[in-house]
């Protein structure tokens, strides 16, 4: 049987592009539709220089009807990877408009173009942010959500939907029902390991393991650790740091599984993808000064607002379901980081 047609929205931007090229190795065909709001097309060229393969490209944005329309008519697509959104908790609180525009009514305007072409597979990039608080820092599928900055909401609110109209299929008597997986990230750092795509976020990183990379080529001056007196062991925060190739892989086996029997009556289903394995953030300075032999200058401020003090996944519906568990430990998550961020200081600039 000849390999599906996947369309990957989002797809020049860091996960997406590391996907492509799982997708393009896995012999899938694939379109990417991205605006490049957040992204350059040099991403998907490397994607190509990788895999000595092509793929196709759009410069659309998903929240254009018509654009999506043209896409999904002249293209045979099966299966859609929803990689697509905005991602930044702060500027999602300064621009919550912006954010519920951009995520939500973008993925409405997908799925309705979905719908109208036929295509009820769909891959969803959520994102551990969508747990609420919980008595233990293992968060597993079922755990209550309550996500609280518009960022999550605009993630949780998608869920939502996007169980709706999976539930919608038994009332309508879909014969071709939706067949939905929502993924929900924890923390994705790390690189190719070719070097020649990586993280390349704009301006000033928020997040921990592109600040501490940029404090050790010289960009930026010191690492702020935000807060050392929280309930761990060392004080400071602890996340579930996931390689990003592992990640994409797990992709690939969700888009398996939408075919299987487990799917064989259609549904929209979470699954967690971490290692279910927690590093402090001075467990990952350590880490880098080790792996990269560069020193990180860092200082203890106070905590960031909204920061929990532990989480990481559990990891199990994954494995037992989608046959996917990360392979990849810190340190291969550290080199591959440094890798890239050597041999690309400016990023794809
Ligand atoms: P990214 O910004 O590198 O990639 C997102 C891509 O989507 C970019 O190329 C951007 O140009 C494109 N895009 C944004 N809005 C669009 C629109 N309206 N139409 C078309 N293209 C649009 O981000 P990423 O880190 O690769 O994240 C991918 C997805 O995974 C996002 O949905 C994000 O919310 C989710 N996620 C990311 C993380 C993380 O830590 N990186 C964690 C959890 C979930
Ligand atoms: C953040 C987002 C979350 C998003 C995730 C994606 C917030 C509040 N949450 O989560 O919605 O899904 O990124 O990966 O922004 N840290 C420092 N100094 C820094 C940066 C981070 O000490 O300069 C610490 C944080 O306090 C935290 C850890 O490092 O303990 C990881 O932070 P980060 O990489 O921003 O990820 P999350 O906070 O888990």
């Amino acid at each position: 049987m000849a390999k599906k047609k996947i369309l990957v929205t989002g797809g020049a931007g860091y996960i997406g592009s590391h996907a492509c090229v799982e997708l393009l190795q896995a012999d899938y065909d694939i379109v990417v539709v991205d605006n490049l709001s957040n992204s350059k097309t040099e991403s998907l060229a490397r994607v190509q220089n990788i895999t000595g393969k092509a793929l196709g490209f759009y410069q659309a944005d998903i929240r254009d009807r018509t654009a999506l329309t043209e896409i999904f008519a002249k293209e045979v697509i099966d299966t859609v990877i929803h990689f697509a959104g905005l991602k930044a908790v702060g500027e999602s609180c300064a621009k919550p408009d912006l954010y519920y525009h951009n995520n939500v009514y973008g993925t409405l305007v997908l799925t309705e173009a979905m719908q109208a072409a036929g295509v009820k597979e769909l891959v969803f990039s959520s994102s551990a942010t969508v747990y609420g608080e919980s008595t233990s820092p293992q968060y597993a599928e079922d755990f209550p959500l309550g996500a609280i900055n518009p960022y999550g909401r605009s993630k949780a609110m998608i869920e939502d939907i996007l169980r709706d109209l999976s539930a919608a299929d038994a009332i309508n008597h879909e014969s071709r029902p939706w067949k939905i997986a929502l993924l929900r990230y924890f923390n994705p750092i790390g690189a190719h390991e070719s070097g020649l795509i990586g993280e390349d976020p704009n301006g000033i990183p928020n997040n921990l393991m592109p600040y501490v990379s940029q404090v050790a080529i010289g960009k930026l001056v010191q690492l702020s650790v935000f807060g050392n007196d929280y309930p761990t062991p060392d004080g400071t925060g602890i996340r579930d740091y996931i390689h990003v190739v592992d990640l994409v892989k797990g992709h690939i086996k969700a888009i398996e599984a939408l075919d299987g029997d487990g799917f064989a009556a259609g549904g929209c289903r979470p699954y967690n993808l971490g290692t279910g394995q927690g590093y402090s953030v001075l467990e990952i300075v350590d880490a880098f000064e080790r792996v990269t032999g560069r020193p990180i200058n860092y200082k203890i401020v106070g905590r960031r607002a909204g920061d929990l003090a532990e989480c990481f996944a559990n990891p199990d519906r994954a494995l037992q379901e989608l046959g996917w568990r990360a392979e990849k430990n810190l340190d291969d998550m550290v080199a591959d980081t440094w890798n890239w961020q050597s041999k690309n200081p400016q990023g794809f600039a």
